[in-house]
This record gives structure tokens, sequence and C-alpha cells, in this order.
């Protein structure tokens, strides 16, 4: 079964460039970004575990709009259960993705929703820890603001609270007779636990849940948030054990920046649209960047990042999946399995990464109009002398016949001068130009860039060269520029766990990651994480809030490139 969130209204959509009143626009198409729960044939939880694999070709004639089938919601019911209730990540994404999804209609009627941690809590004293972190998007008016007061009153009375040991079956078997309780009025209910805790007790939750708190007539499915092992070996070894108690289609790994919309949105922009994807390769590609940077450090989790650093806690996986769905060839089908062999292609064809191919910094504190930014080894949970690098830029190779000897740049850091997530692709110069005397000495700032902007401001745009209007002749670089925010004017961007966590309601694990992608991703890395250890590889020191290690322009030049974030930053488009 597919969600059909997946199968989108494509739209073309204008992109204008502006010159002087005169508009140029260039149609594309796009997904838009609503949420559908259910297709015309099943609503979400409907699915028997036999039924789910058969069901999972996209049928576009079945998409329908949520409301116009409300009537199947009612034969099965929905338990969800947050594992690690009390953590940072379910009070700030888990819990306003579920209410999100509540308000806008996507979950059955029939919902319970348990929170389970080790701290003692009543239920109202939970529902009270998770109610300041609910929020509507509502239009500002008074009876927008009741409506919005009502929802959040019925949600928080759908949510239970059960304290319990991670590793004790009793107290599993206790969730699950609250469960059970909740339960006993309604029809068969499906149970999915979002596991937020640390990976050290995976194992352990995914055997007491399975064992003593699965669904007894539906489908049981748990969503686990990474880090999924440290290296190779820890991964396999993670995977084993969770085969002991979990079927591989119950298991749901979440990389949540492919539920972000601009991700969404890679395949519709290459597949939908004929202008793209003929340019999709080493012809006319130069280089491609993927760009993650933060504007805040470790702040209060140096604790965990130290155990990880940033090429395991971004590059490896939100960064690599992002250079797989940018690089996969066209799957056969939208279906789960046919997108997921095409990533696991791409990271197959990837060359090893290499020492000499990899640049680590470390952000030092930084004093600045007389207050004093805190450098990463200031973090009171950080070991003294720590090297795990707090930012890191590497180039990857992918050795097949559309990409060979394309550099795909990533780079990620924390502590930086903003916060953005791109992805950014230069193309090759113009052979032979006919302007190549009015575009300046630097040619290489007058290729076209694709740049597709994941946060914040969401936007895609491509720099073209433009004649600048009047009398004589001058070119300069300009954008053809696809706003979000002025585009898509009334559509509010859904948060990415909302639409991960409607997929795994739905069973839909095309954007969840697949064993085998995972553990490619994790041969490619290993080696040279491995080597970085044991040879205490000193990170370069960058001043917190700045743009990062010189190293990182040293290892671009390498190849030929320039960061196409920092040319930006400086107005040389
Ligand atoms: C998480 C990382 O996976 O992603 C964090 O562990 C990082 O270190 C976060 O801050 C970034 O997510 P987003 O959605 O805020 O860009």
């Amino acid at each position: 079964m597919v969600s059909p969130c997946h199968l989108p209204p494509f739209t073309p959509t204008p992109i204008l460039i502006n010159v002087c009143g005169s508009n140029i626009s260039l149609s594309i198409s796009l997904a838009q970004y609503y949420l559908f729960p259910g297709s015309g044939k099943a609503p979400a939880n409907s699915i028997s575990q036999d039924e789910e694999e058969e069901n999972s070709s996209p049928n576009f004639q079945n998409m329908t709009v949520y409301g116009l089938q409300e009537e199947n919601w009612s034969q099965s019911a929905l338990t969800i259960c947050i594992v690690g209730a009390s953590g940072d990540l379910a009070k700030k994404k888990i819990f306003p993705a579920l209410f999100a999804l509540y308000y806008e209609g996507m979950l059955p009627p029939l919902f319970s929703i348990h929170g389970y941690a080790r701290s003692k809590m009543s239920d109202e004293e939970f529902r009270e820890t998770i109610a300041y972190t609910l929020s509507c998007r509502i239009p500002n008016t008074p009876e927008a603001a009741k409506d919005c007061d009502a929802k959040m009153d019925t949600f928080l009375s759908k949510c239970f609270y059960t304290a319990g040991q991670y590793d004790s079956e009793e107290d599993f078997t206790k969730l699950d007779a609250r469960m059970k309780d909740i339960e006993q009025s309604l029809p068969c209910a499906d149970r999915l636990f979002y596991l937020s805790i640390p990976p050290n007790i995976f194992t352990a939750v995914a055997e007491n849940a399975s064992k003593a708190a699965s669904s007894s007539c539906g489908w049981t499915r748990m969503i686990v948030e990474k880090p999924f092992g440290r290296d190779t070996e820890s991964f396999r070894q993670l995977t084993n054990d969770l085969y002991q108690h979990l079927r591989e289609d119950q298991i749901y790994r979440i990389d949540h920046y492919l539920g972000k919309e601009l991700i969404e949105n890679l395949s519709v922009l290459r597949f939908a649209n004929l202008v793209f994807e003929p340019l999709w390769s080493r012809q006319y590609i130069r280089n491609v960047q993927v760009i993650f940077s933060e504007n805040f450090g470790t702040e209060g989790r140096g604790g965990y990042f130290d155990q990880y650093g940033i090429i395991r806690d971004v590059i490896q996986n939100h960064l690599l999946q992002i250079l797989a769905l940018f690089a996969m060839e066209q799957p056969a089908s939208l279906d789960a399995e046919d997108i997921r062999d095409e990533k696991v292609k791409v990271l197959k064809n990837m060359k090893v990464v290499t020492l000499d191919d990899v640049v680590l910094g470390q952000y030092r504190s930084r004093t600045t109009k007389g207050s004093t930014l805190p450098g990463y080894l200031d973090d009171s949970t950080v070991p003294p002398n720590s090297l795990c690098p707090t930012f890191a830029a590497c180039a990857v190779f992918i050795q097949n016949a559309r990409w060979d000897g394309v550099p795909f740049l990533l780079k990620a850091g924390k502590a930086l001068a903003s916060r953005c997530a791109e992805i950014r692709v230069q193309f090759r110069h113009v052979p032979g130009n006919l302007y190549r005397n009015k575009l300046g000495v630097d040619l290489d700032k007058a290729t076209n860039e694709l740049v597709i902007r994941i946060q914040p401001n969401e936007a895609i745009y491509l720099k073209i060269n433009n004649k600048v209007p009047g009398l004589g002749l001058r070119v300069d670089t300009t954008r053809l520029d696809l706003s979000y925010k002025t585009r898509y004017t009334s559509e509010s961007l859904p948060d990415a766990y909302e639409r991960l966590i409607l997929d795994a309601i739905n069973g839909d694990r095309r954007l969840f990651i697949r064993n085998d992608e995972l553990e490619v991703a994790w041969e490619k890395f290993t080696p040279v994480l491995k080597e970085i250890e044991q040879r205490g590889v000193q990170p370069e020191l960058y001043p917190y809030g700045s743009r990062g290690p010189v190293g990182a322009h040293y290892l671009a030049a390498k190849y030929g490139v320039r960061w196409g974030d920092q040319a930006d930053d400086e107005g040389n488009e």
C-alpha cells in the first residue's frame, strides 16, 4: 500500500524572472505539499500483514482525499506508543507531529497515544508536559483559536502514560494491559511503536514490546531513530539483534531529512520535467554540493554528539541519503522497493571515502561584541581535549556511467555563520561561449547553477546569464526563482516527522531506510572513520559563527570547485 501523500498532484508551476517589469516564465512540475491519508482502496491502517507486500504499487486512479472514505477508518483502530516519551525529540518533534496529524484529520477517529518512559508520572502530568509543545497552524482569528483549543483538549484526552523500565518484559506487559484497557471498546487495533531512545536499548525494547505488547490482531510496526550503529560491525550486530524480534517489514528506520518537502520534491523535479533530466549527468554537471550548516553548537547534546561526531550524525545519513536520491537512475515505479533498489545501486557505486578527501573541523569559542560564544570543548558534557569533529567536508565519487569523474562535495557543520541546508548543482561552461568577453574574468562564476534550498525559506532557483536591460550589451547573472513562500502562499509546510509518521501508519516504507542501504552507507564511511580515530586526526579549529575551516576550500579547490554557498554570501552571483 502506498501513501498517497507521495502521489502528488503535479501542477506546472511557473518560475519567474522579472526584468524591468517584464517576466520570463518557465513552467515546471512540482509535488504539492498536501498530506493525503489513505488511498481510495484502503484506509491507512487497514492492511493485513499479508496484503501489505502485494498492494505496494501506487494507484493514481484510486487516489482520494481524506474525508471521502472516512467510513473506512472505523473498521480499525490505531494505538501509537512513544517509547522514550520524556525525551527531547519526543517533546520537540513527535508529539507536535502527532497533534498536527490529528488536527489535519489524518489520524483515524479511533486512536490512542501512549507515552512510555522510566520517570513516574500520571496521565494528567504527562498531558501537561506535552500540552505546551502543541500548536495549530491556524489563521489568527478567535474562532480558529477556539477550534484549536478544543482539538487540543480532545487530543490530550487520548494520551496516556505508563512508567516502566526498558528492559523489563513485566513492565511492557503492564503497558499492554493499559493499551488493551483503552482499546477494548475498539475493533482490532494496530500498534505503532516509536523508539525515541538511545541505540543501546533498541534491542531490549524491540524484544519486550514485540513479546509483551504486540497487536494481537493487526500489524505491529516500530519506527527506529538513528544512530543505527557506529560502524559496519556495530550496525550489523544491531540489525541481527533486532531481527531476533522483528521482521524487516516491521522496522521503519527513520531519516527525517527524507521527510522534508524539498527532498520529497527532488524526484518530481527530475522525473516530471523534461528540462532537467537530460542535463543530469557528467556531460553537463561539473559538480554537486550537498551542504548542511547550523548556526548553533551542540548545546546540551555534547555527551551524545561526542560519541558520534558530525560524519556519523549528519553526513553518513542525511547528506548521503540526499545524494542517493539525487544521483539514482529513474526507478521502475514509485514503489518503495523500486526506489530503494536504485538508491542502493548509487551507494554501491560510490568510491570508499578516504582521508585525503576529508577535512575535519571543531568550533572554538569566540568573543564578539562583548559576549563570548562557547567553544565545543567548553560544553561540560564533552570530554576535555576531545578531537570530535563538529565540521566535516568530504569529496565522494560515484563510479558509474552517469557520474564518473563528477565530484560530489558534502559539507556539514555546527556553530557556523548560518542555518541552511541545500543542494547546489554547478553546470559546465557553455562551449565556445559567444558572450565570454561579457562574463567577467572568472568564467566559473558565470556557469549555470541550480540551487535546491531545503531549509530555511524553501526555494528552487536557477542561476542564469542574462542581458541587463538597456542600450549596449551588459550580461549579468540572475535567478529564475521559485520561492515557496511566494508561490504557495496558502499552504503551510508539514514537518518532516508528520509526513514520516503518517507513512509508517500507512505502511509506506519509501522514505524509510532499508537494511542493505544502510549497510552500504556504513561500508563507504567506516574505513575513514576508523582511520580518523586510530590516527587521532586533529580537527582544524574554526571560530563559532564563522564559515568553517579553511581546509574545506582547499578540498574543493583540489577538484576545481568553489563552494556555492559562500559565493552567494559574497553576492557573487
Ligand atoms: C539530527 C542531528 O539528525 O538532525 C542533529 O542529530 C541536527 O545534530 C538535526 O541538529 C538537524 O535537523 P533539522 O531538521 O533541524 O535540520
